[in-house]
Protein backbone atom coordinates (compact mmCIF):
# COMPACT_ATOMS: atom_id res chain seq x y z
CA UNK A 1 0.00 0.00 0.00
CA UNK A 2 1.22 3.70 -0.61
CA UNK A 3 2.25 5.86 2.10
CA UNK A 4 -0.49 9.18 2.57
CA UNK A 5 0.91 12.56 2.88
CA UNK A 6 -0.01 12.22 6.93
CA UNK A 7 2.17 9.31 6.90
CA UNK A 8 5.10 10.83 4.79
CA UNK A 9 4.76 14.02 7.25
CA UNK A 10 5.06 11.87 10.62
CA UNK A 11 7.68 9.88 9.14
CA UNK A 12 9.87 12.90 8.23
CA UNK A 13 9.07 14.50 11.73
CA UNK A 14 9.68 11.07 13.40
CA UNK A 15 13.16 10.78 11.42
CA UNK A 16 14.10 14.51 12.25
CA UNK A 17 13.09 14.69 16.02
CA UNK A 18 15.28 11.13 16.89
CA UNK A 19 18.38 13.93 15.30
CA UNK A 20 17.23 17.21 17.16
CA UNK A 21 18.04 17.42 20.92
CA UNK A 22 15.29 20.86 20.84
CA UNK A 23 11.74 20.07 20.67
CA UNK A 24 11.13 23.34 18.36
CA UNK A 25 8.13 25.99 19.04
CA UNK A 26 9.49 28.36 15.83
CA UNK A 27 9.86 27.73 12.61
CA UNK A 28 11.59 29.77 10.37
CA UNK A 29 12.01 29.85 6.69
CA UNK A 30 14.93 31.09 5.07
CA UNK A 31 15.17 32.78 2.17
CA UNK A 32 17.38 33.45 -0.94
CA UNK A 33 21.13 34.26 0.71
CA UNK A 34 19.59 34.88 4.10
CA UNK A 35 20.18 31.38 5.33
CA UNK A 36 23.24 32.97 7.18
CA UNK A 37 20.94 33.28 10.00
CA UNK A 38 21.04 29.34 10.40
CA UNK A 39 24.75 30.05 11.27
CA UNK A 40 23.11 31.96 14.91
CA UNK A 41 21.53 29.03 16.18
CA UNK A 42 23.41 27.45 19.10
CA UNK A 43 23.37 23.68 20.32
CA UNK A 44 22.85 22.87 16.51
CA UNK A 45 21.70 19.52 15.29
CA UNK A 46 21.95 20.05 11.39
CA UNK A 47 19.69 17.56 9.37
CA UNK A 48 20.57 17.85 5.46
CA UNK A 49 17.29 17.25 3.40
CA UNK A 50 18.55 14.63 1.45
CA UNK A 51 18.53 12.21 4.31
CA UNK A 52 15.04 13.07 5.36
CA UNK A 53 12.55 10.57 4.18
CA UNK A 54 9.68 11.99 1.73
CA UNK A 55 11.81 15.30 1.76
CA UNK A 56 12.46 16.77 -1.10
CA UNK A 57 16.15 18.41 -2.32
CA UNK A 58 17.10 21.68 -3.05
CA UNK A 59 18.80 22.77 -6.18
CA UNK A 60 18.95 26.79 -6.26
CA UNK A 61 22.05 28.64 -6.01
CA UNK A 62 22.56 30.39 -3.19
CA UNK A 63 20.88 27.89 -0.87
CA UNK A 64 22.43 24.96 1.60
CA UNK A 65 19.10 22.62 1.59
CA UNK A 66 19.29 21.52 5.76
CA UNK A 67 17.29 22.02 8.62
CA UNK A 68 19.10 23.39 11.50
CA UNK A 69 17.65 22.80 15.00
CA UNK A 70 18.75 24.56 18.00
CA UNK A 71 18.13 27.64 20.56
CA UNK A 72 18.20 31.14 18.91
CA UNK A 73 17.92 33.76 21.54
CA UNK A 74 17.45 31.08 23.82
CA UNK A 75 14.21 29.53 22.04
CA UNK A 76 14.15 26.20 20.59
CA UNK A 77 14.16 26.51 16.85
CA UNK A 78 13.86 24.46 13.68
CA UNK A 79 15.05 27.10 10.84
CA UNK A 80 15.13 25.66 7.29
CA UNK A 81 18.58 26.68 5.68
CA UNK A 82 16.94 27.28 1.68
CA UNK A 83 13.60 26.29 0.51
CA UNK A 84 12.04 24.45 -2.06
CA UNK A 85 10.61 26.71 -4.91
CA UNK A 86 7.53 25.96 -7.13
CA UNK A 87 9.71 26.95 -9.91
CA UNK A 88 12.26 23.97 -9.53
CA UNK A 89 9.29 22.11 -10.90
CA UNK A 90 8.10 20.70 -7.47
CA UNK A 91 4.38 20.37 -6.51
CA UNK A 92 2.47 22.74 -4.18
CA UNK A 93 2.47 19.74 -1.53
CA UNK A 94 6.05 19.23 -2.03
CA UNK A 95 7.11 23.11 -1.93
CA UNK A 96 4.89 23.26 1.63
CA UNK A 97 6.11 19.58 3.00
CA UNK A 98 8.41 20.77 5.38
CA UNK A 99 5.81 23.34 6.84
CA UNK A 100 3.35 20.06 7.86
CA UNK A 101 6.89 18.84 9.04
CA UNK A 102 6.89 21.58 11.40
CA UNK A 103 3.54 21.55 12.54
CA UNK A 104 4.38 18.21 13.20
CA UNK A 105 6.71 18.82 15.56
CA UNK A 106 5.34 21.36 17.21
CA UNK A 107 5.54 24.79 15.45
CA UNK A 108 2.86 27.38 16.43
CA UNK A 109 5.13 30.15 15.13
CA UNK A 110 6.52 30.70 11.73
CA UNK A 111 8.81 33.33 10.44
CA UNK A 112 8.96 33.46 6.29
CA UNK A 113 11.32 35.14 4.79
CA UNK A 114 12.36 36.05 1.36
CA UNK A 115 14.48 38.13 -1.08
CA UNK A 116 12.10 40.34 -3.28
CA UNK A 117 11.77 42.74 -5.96
CA UNK A 118 10.80 46.35 -4.97
CA UNK A 119 7.62 47.84 -6.71
CA UNK A 120 7.10 50.73 -4.61
CA UNK A 121 8.66 53.34 -5.80
CA UNK A 122 9.30 54.60 -1.98
CA UNK A 123 11.25 51.17 -1.44
CA UNK A 124 14.87 50.86 -1.60
CA UNK A 125 16.81 48.01 -2.80
CA UNK A 126 18.19 46.54 0.55
CA UNK A 127 15.54 47.59 2.88
CA UNK A 128 13.59 45.12 4.79
CA UNK A 129 9.45 45.06 4.50
CA UNK A 130 7.22 43.66 6.94
CA UNK A 131 4.41 41.82 5.07
CA UNK A 132 1.72 42.60 5.73
CA UNK A 133 -0.64 40.92 3.23
CA UNK A 134 0.04 38.50 -0.10
CA UNK A 135 -1.58 38.47 -3.25
CA UNK A 136 -1.32 34.69 -4.76
CA UNK A 137 -0.48 34.92 -8.28
CA UNK A 138 0.53 31.05 -8.77
CA UNK A 139 -2.27 30.34 -10.21
CA UNK A 140 -2.40 27.43 -8.06
CA UNK A 141 -2.54 26.54 -4.13
CA UNK A 142 -1.32 23.66 -1.80
CA UNK A 143 -4.64 22.76 -0.82
CA UNK A 144 -6.32 21.71 -3.67
CA UNK A 145 -7.20 18.03 -3.90
CA UNK A 146 -8.86 16.42 -0.69
CA UNK A 147 -8.90 18.09 2.79
CA UNK A 148 -6.98 16.33 5.06
CA UNK A 149 -9.41 17.42 8.14
CA UNK A 150 -6.47 15.83 10.80
CA UNK A 151 -4.55 18.64 9.13
CA UNK A 152 -7.22 22.02 8.90
CA UNK A 153 -10.13 22.81 7.61
CA UNK A 154 -11.09 22.99 4.57
CA UNK A 155 -11.93 26.50 3.28
CA UNK A 156 -9.21 28.14 5.65
CA UNK A 157 -9.73 31.79 6.55
CA UNK A 158 -7.03 34.13 5.11
CA UNK A 159 -8.04 38.12 6.22
CA UNK A 160 -4.90 37.80 8.60
CA UNK A 161 -2.61 35.39 7.18
CA UNK A 162 0.63 37.69 9.07
CA UNK A 163 -0.67 38.01 12.35
CA UNK A 164 -1.54 41.53 13.44
CA UNK A 165 -0.31 41.65 17.16
CA UNK A 166 2.95 39.91 15.71
CA UNK A 167 3.66 42.51 13.08
CA UNK A 168 3.05 45.52 15.84
CA UNK A 169 5.80 43.90 18.03
CA UNK A 170 8.09 43.42 14.84
CA UNK A 171 7.32 47.54 14.57
CA UNK A 172 8.56 47.61 17.93
CA UNK A 173 11.35 45.43 17.93
CA UNK A 174 12.45 47.35 14.55
CA UNK A 175 12.26 50.73 16.27
CA UNK A 176 14.18 49.94 19.27
CA UNK A 177 16.62 48.22 17.39
CA UNK A 178 17.31 51.23 15.00
CA UNK A 179 16.63 48.50 11.76
CA UNK A 180 14.78 50.22 8.99
CA UNK A 181 11.27 48.23 8.41
CA UNK A 182 9.21 49.07 5.38
CA UNK A 183 5.55 47.68 5.27
CA UNK A 184 3.65 46.31 2.53
CA UNK A 185 1.94 43.67 0.02
CA UNK A 186 4.06 41.06 -1.46
CA UNK A 187 2.81 39.36 -4.72
CA UNK A 188 3.48 35.74 -4.98
CA UNK A 189 4.73 34.80 -8.86
CA UNK A 190 5.82 31.50 -9.93
CA UNK A 191 9.36 32.61 -12.20
CA UNK A 192 11.62 31.05 -12.57
CA UNK A 193 12.08 34.25 -15.63
CA UNK A 194 11.63 38.20 -14.06
CA UNK A 195 8.43 40.09 -14.70
CA UNK A 196 8.39 42.43 -17.49
CA UNK A 197 7.74 45.85 -16.59
CA UNK A 198 4.53 45.94 -18.15
CA UNK A 199 3.74 42.65 -15.55
CA UNK A 200 5.37 44.89 -12.90
CA UNK A 201 3.04 47.74 -13.34
CA UNK A 202 0.15 45.64 -13.45
CA UNK A 203 1.14 44.37 -9.92
CA UNK A 204 1.80 47.97 -8.54
CA UNK A 205 -1.67 48.63 -9.67
CA UNK A 206 -3.36 45.85 -8.25
CA UNK A 207 -1.93 46.94 -4.31
CA UNK A 208 1.41 44.71 -4.55
CA UNK A 209 4.56 46.81 -3.07
CA UNK A 210 7.09 44.13 -3.64
CA UNK A 211 7.71 40.47 -5.78
CA UNK A 212 8.84 37.70 -5.34
CA UNK A 213 8.77 33.42 -6.65
CA UNK A 214 7.91 32.09 -2.78
CA UNK A 215 6.30 32.27 0.27
CA UNK A 216 2.41 32.17 -0.37
CA UNK A 217 2.40 28.65 -0.34
CA UNK A 218 4.03 28.11 2.52
CA UNK A 219 2.16 30.45 4.47
CA UNK A 220 -1.28 29.22 3.39
CA UNK A 221 -0.52 25.28 4.64
CA UNK A 222 0.95 27.49 7.24
CA UNK A 223 -1.95 29.13 8.10
CA UNK A 224 -4.41 26.06 7.46
CA UNK A 225 -2.60 24.33 10.29
CA UNK A 226 -2.89 27.15 12.62
CA UNK A 227 0.42 28.12 12.59
CA UNK A 228 0.87 32.11 13.43
CA UNK A 229 2.76 34.27 10.61
CA UNK A 230 5.41 36.79 10.39
CA UNK A 231 7.14 37.18 6.90
CA UNK A 232 9.62 39.87 6.54
CA UNK A 233 11.27 40.12 2.97
CA UNK A 234 14.98 41.59 1.56
CA UNK A 235 14.35 44.00 -0.77
CA UNK A 236 17.44 43.00 -3.24
CA UNK A 237 16.51 44.80 -6.52
CA UNK A 238 14.12 47.17 -7.76
CA UNK A 239 11.51 45.27 -9.70
CA UNK A 240 11.55 45.97 -14.14
CA UNK A 241 11.11 48.99 -14.94
CA UNK A 242 11.29 50.87 -11.90
CA UNK A 243 14.89 51.78 -11.94
CA UNK A 244 17.01 50.99 -15.37
CA UNK A 245 18.92 48.01 -13.41
CA UNK A 246 18.53 44.55 -15.02
CA UNK A 247 18.03 41.65 -12.69
CA UNK A 248 20.17 39.50 -11.87
CA UNK A 249 20.73 36.59 -9.48
CA UNK A 250 23.81 38.09 -8.51
CA UNK A 251 22.73 41.09 -7.71
CA UNK A 252 20.17 39.25 -5.29
CA UNK A 253 22.80 37.46 -3.34
CA UNK A 254 24.83 40.79 -3.25
CA UNK A 255 22.12 42.79 -1.19
CA UNK A 256 21.16 40.21 0.73
CA UNK A 257 24.78 39.96 1.82
CA UNK A 258 24.72 43.95 2.69
CA UNK A 259 21.18 43.87 4.53
CA UNK A 260 22.36 40.67 6.63
CA UNK A 261 23.24 42.08 9.70
CA UNK A 262 19.95 44.29 10.30
CA UNK A 263 18.15 41.01 9.37
CA UNK A 264 19.76 39.13 11.80
CA UNK A 265 19.62 41.81 14.21
CA UNK A 266 15.53 42.10 13.57
CA UNK A 267 14.76 38.31 13.96
CA UNK A 268 16.85 38.05 16.76
CA UNK A 269 15.20 40.80 18.67
CA UNK A 270 11.60 39.16 17.25
CA UNK A 271 12.45 35.99 18.96
CA UNK A 272 14.02 37.10 22.28
CA UNK A 273 10.66 38.61 22.83
CL1 LIG B 1 12.22 41.63 -9.48
N1 LIG B 1 10.94 39.41 -9.17
C1 LIG B 1 10.70 38.23 -8.62
N2 LIG B 1 9.69 37.52 -9.08
N3 LIG B 1 11.43 37.72 -7.64
C2 LIG B 1 12.44 38.45 -7.18
C3 LIG B 1 12.76 39.69 -7.71
C4 LIG B 1 11.95 40.16 -8.76
N4 LIG B 1 13.82 40.17 -7.07
C5 LIG B 1 14.17 39.26 -6.17
N5 LIG B 1 13.33 38.21 -6.21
Amino acid sequence: MSVTAIEKTKLAADFIRQQATVQPRLGLVLGSGLGVLADEITEANVVPYNEIPHFPVSTVEGHVGQLVLGKLEGQPVIAMQGRFHYYEGYTMQDVTFPIRVMKELGVETLIVTNAAGGINKNFNAGELMLIRDHINFQFNNPLIGPNQSEWGVRFPDMSEAYDPAYNQLAKRVAESFGVNLQEGVYVGVTGPSYESPAEIRMFGNLGADVVGMSTVPEVIVARHAGIRVLGISCISNMAAGINDQPLTHDEVMETAEQVKPQFIRLVKGIVQD
